[in-house]
């Protein structure tokens, strides 16, 4: 009796303490990029330990499936493979500055990419499948045909920016944006723009809106049709969006206005630091100087630096006094002086949690700004390409950085600003008054994702958020049809002032004319 007593309990308090029902939500995270795969593996698993059923479709392999709910994997591996056949092998350091620039080639990698995926057998066993999912959670690179899935399963879209709000995503929810204060990624302007500034940014808005308004938009429309459903109208579904998770927060991206279905949940994807390997402790406990930690990201391999730069670094290495970790791909760097260590990889997050880490020179990636702010640590930024430049500026703005561009690069002034940092506590003293920004929050930025999931899902895709103007005409939403008509009134109302007055005027002329005569 007393057994079943306790049973009945247990189950009652599990079913209290669960709420919501476990959902069945789709994580479609395609993206071949490894920093994408981290950041939407994060909601994806966090998910997943909060009890719902989530299937993930991915380019990579999850070692650490999440305790708690349900977990399927749909892996396209050989759509990685295509991608690093054909990617893999560049060299981001001759390439990076043309990649900016070509932007139409950008513009059909990224449909290509799209496709790609929609194509996949697995992928269109999903959608021929007849499985339905309550929400559809896509990580976004432009990639709107994707959004459709959630039309086509019956559930709540929701996107996943691994940037934060921008040109992207804004268009979809209403999100404000003025090309006069809002600075597009690719330009590297500073946060006040000068005139010419403004110009080039909003001509860039412009050229933007254009090229997705009548090539990208369409294109991913006829995707829409071709692999995923006839019956689908795609400009409608468009900004049928629930929810935009957004990687940012004012610590360390620009304080920007957001609309209500905008959620900042920047700093998600980094952890509480777990415990190094017993070599690599041993060599950050025992660095008498402090370390230095070298990486470039994922995508760009320091290997595949010119001879003259990496000559350039490994001199102005072998003059230090600090203990150099150097993320370095290749099994052996010729010429390497005693204190710099290579390793394929290093535990990036649980390296620059160590309080002997003193400078961490990065590429400015999004995910290493964030990380190094959330530990304190101050940086050294050498920007390749994409918004690195742009995450490097406001790293320095923030005084917590300094920008060694890849150009200026020698050995001189590569010793130069290490030392500055090394030496100058300021630095350090700014990184850590951001690093506390960061960590002042309600909740932890993982569960406030889960909670706004789950939100949507007891409010029906949360319509209230909304906002109802996402099809207003643009010159409406400008207020170029009303400033029209005011200046056309003004205008018609001085002109008219004008004439009369020459009438008048005109009149008394004659008359004094008329009156001389007499
Ligand atoms: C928009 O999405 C919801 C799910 O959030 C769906 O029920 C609804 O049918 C969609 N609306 C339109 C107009 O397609």
């Amino acid at each position: 009796m007393y057994v079943i007593k306790l049973f009945l309990l247990l189950v009652i308090v599990t079913c209290y303490t669960r709420g919501n029902e476990a959902a069945k939500i789709l994580g479609f995270s395609p993206m071949p990029a490894p920093s994408h795969n981290f950041l939407s593996k994060a909601v994806f698993k966090a998910l997943a330990e909060a009890g719902h059923d989530v299937t993930v479709v991915t380019c990579f392999h999850e070692d650490n499936v999440p305790n708690g709910g349900k977990w399927r994997e749909i892996l396209l591996k050989d759509h990685y493979e295509k991608f690093t056949k054909h990617f893999g092998a560049m060299n981001f350091f001759e390439q990076g500055s043309k990649l900016s620039f070509h932007f139409l080639n950008l513009y059909k990698m990224v449909l290509q990419m799209t496709e790609q995926p929609l194509a996949h057998p697995e992928v269109q066993k999903l959608i021929k499948s007849g499985e339905k999912f309550d929400v559809v959670i896509v990580s976004q690179f432009m990639n709107e045909a994707h959004y459709m899935l959630a039309a086509h399963f019956d559930a709540h879209l929701v996107a996943l920016s691994t940037i934060g709000s921008s040109s992207w995503n804004n268009y979809l929810v209403g999100n404000p944006s003025m090309p006069s204060v809002d600075r597009e990624m690719i330009l590297n302007h500073p946060k006040k723009m000068n005139f010419l500034q403004r110009l080039t940014n909003t001509l860039f808005t412009i050229t933007g809106y254009l090229i997705r308004t009548f090539y990208l938009l369409p294109s991913h429309a006829d995707l829409t049709k071709r692999y995923i459903s006839e019956k689908i109208d795609f400009y409608n579904e468009l900004h049928n969006v629930s929810l935009v998770l957004l990687n940012s927060h004012p610590s360390v991206s620009d304080p920007k206005p957001h609309v209500p279905s905008m959620i900042e949940i920047g700093g998600f994807h980094v952890g509480a630091p777990k415990p190094l390997p017993e070599d690599l402790k041993k060599l950050l406990n025992e660095a008498k100087h402090g370390v230095i930690f070298f990486s470039m990201g994922s995508n760009i391999k320091s290997k595949d630096l010119p001879a003259e730069k990496r000559n350039a670094i490994l001199n102005a290495f072998s003059k230090r006094k600090e203990t150099i970790l150097w993320k370095f791909e290749d099994d052996s760097l010729p010429g390497k002086p005693k204190n710099v260590i290579i390793r394929k990889w290093f535990p990036q997050q649980d390296i620059l949690a160590h309080p002997n880490v003193k400078v961490f020179w990065t590429h400015g990636g999004l995910l290493s700004t964030t990380e190094t702010v959330y530990h304190g640590v101050p940086i050294l930024a050498t920007p390749i390409f994409g918004d690195q430049a742009m995450n490097a500026q406001r790293a320095k703005d923030n005084g917590y950085a300094l920008v060694l561009p890849f150009t200026e690069l020698t050995e001189e002034r590569l010793n130069k600003m290490l030392d500055e940092i090394v030496s100058n506590t300021m630095y350090r003293e700014n990184v850590k008054v951001r690093s506390k920004i960061m960590h002042d929050r309600q909740v932890p930025p993982l569960d406030e994702a889960v909670y706004w999931v789950e939100y949507i899902i007891r409010h029906h895709g949360a319509k209230h958020l909304r906002m109802w103007y996402t099809d207003m005409p643009w010159y409406q939403y400008y207020m170029v049809d009303v400033f029209l008509s005011i200046f056309s009134v003004i205008f018609v109302g001085l002109y008219t002032i004008k004439k009369l007055c020459s009438l008048c005027c005109g009149r008394s002329k004659k008359m004094t004319h008329k009156i001389k005569k007499h």
